[in-house]
């Protein structure tokens, strides 16, 4: 047995306002006058004068407003590592995400492409990056998807969905601001604030736990019930905690694995292009028979927030499109032998799925 030596984010900072912070922290990485710090912004603050104003901009440095509407693709990084190429005299000193999960993953995938050869889709996988990226740093204005600590970026690519899992992946600088999640839309907060309680219920109750996992996996629990289930907190407790339930989620996760919930939201996203919070939504709401008790949580979460589901969005699906999706899922093995052991396939077959699905 080889034990993983796992990577952690070696900078952060945390505190209400510490975004201001961000030119003491970038000023010396700057390799020299030519070399812009390139900064990937969610469209969303396109507008949002707050934020964009305080981005610190000198020399060549440039602000690519990107949308997150759709999952990050391997194209679009791609893309994105053309036109920073093109349109910078030097190789960056750095990339910068500001966004959520979307554009924390595209700011890691595209600091790791502007040093390796090839397309974003060669490195899909685990352990195929072979330079190290360049300086990346990566600013959460929205908690829960655990990207601003994680090893990986997950990519939607021509024939899979998968992450570039390696050691370069991590970012070597987060900033945890818990005023910049200030406006996010309650349904979107819920999603992503789910994605964060589902890691735990995946983490906590599969076979891959240990003790590393289960510290920081049932801190992330306790948060989560306190954010969305319990009242007493104030907003800016509730923002802060959820932070660091995020940060803690990912923790644990980055030494197990994620489950059922994971596997079968891949699916749904790369067939259906459904974003991965909502996606995780969708699928644990119909996951009773393998998380009891979390399901009946959830859903009494659900019901607080007074989220509502999409509901019938495998309705007119053919049996193709089914097949698809069913190999999409059944392709993540970790997440399988992580939430079944290694027997998973005498209970899981595409039959089962395909029944879970056609209740989405
Ligand atoms: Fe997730």
């Amino acid at each position: 047995m080889s034990y993983k030596n796992f990577p952690m984010v070696p900078r952060v900072v945390f505190g209400r306002g510490s975004f201001n912070q961000l030119n003491e922290i970038l000023s010396p990485k700057r390799l020299n006058p030519e070399a812009p710090f390139i900064f990937l912004v969610d469209d969303v603050f396109k507008n949002n004068n707050w934020l964009t104003s305080r981005i610190p901009l000198s020399y060549d440095d440039k602000v690519i407003f990107v949308s997150s509407a759709e999952e990050p693709k391997t194209s679009q990084v791609d893309e994105l590592v053309e036109h920073i190429i093109l349109t910078s005299k030097k190789r960056p000193s750095g990339i910068i995400g500001i966004g959520g999960g979307t554009l924390l993953d595209l700011a890691k995938a595209v600091s790791i492409m502007l040093t390796n050869d090839g397309e974003t889709k060669d490195y899909q996988g685990w352990d195929l990056v072979k330079n190290p990226a360049i300086y990346h740093v990566g600013i959460p204005t929205i908690s829960g998807t655990g990207a601003e600590v994680s090893r990986t970026t997950v990519l939607t690519g021509p024939t899979k969905k998968l992450g570039i899992n390696s050691d370069y992946t991590p970012f070597d600088q987060v900033v945890l601001d818990s005023e910049l999640v200030k406006g996010v839309p309650v349904d979107q907060w819920f999603y992503t604030g789910m994605d964060c309680f589902i890691h735990c219920v995946e983490s906590l109750n599969g076979t891959y736990l240990n003790a590393f996992s289960e510290s920081y996996g049932s801190l992330a629990y306790q948060l989560c019930k306190e954010i969305f289930i319990e009242d007493g907190l104030n907003e800016i407790e509730s923002q802060e905690k959820l932070m660091m339930a995020s940060w803690h989620g990912g923790m644990s996760i980055a030494y197990s694995q994620v489950g059922v919930a994971h596997a079968m939201s891949y699916g749904l996203s790369y067939l259906l292009g459904i974003k991965h919070g909502i996606g995780n939504c969708i699928v644990f709401d119909q996951l009773e028979e393998f998380y009891p008790e979390d399901v009946a949580l959830f859903k009494t979460m659900k019901e607080k927030h007074k989220i509502e589901l999409p509901q019938g969005i495998c309705a007119n699906l053919t049996d193709e499109e089914f097949d698809t999706m069913i190999n999409v899922a059944l392709g993540l093995e970790p997440l399988w032998e992580n939430a079944l052991g290694n027997h998973w396939k005498k209970t899981i077959t595409p039959k089962k799925l395909k029944e879970l699905y056609q209740k989405m």
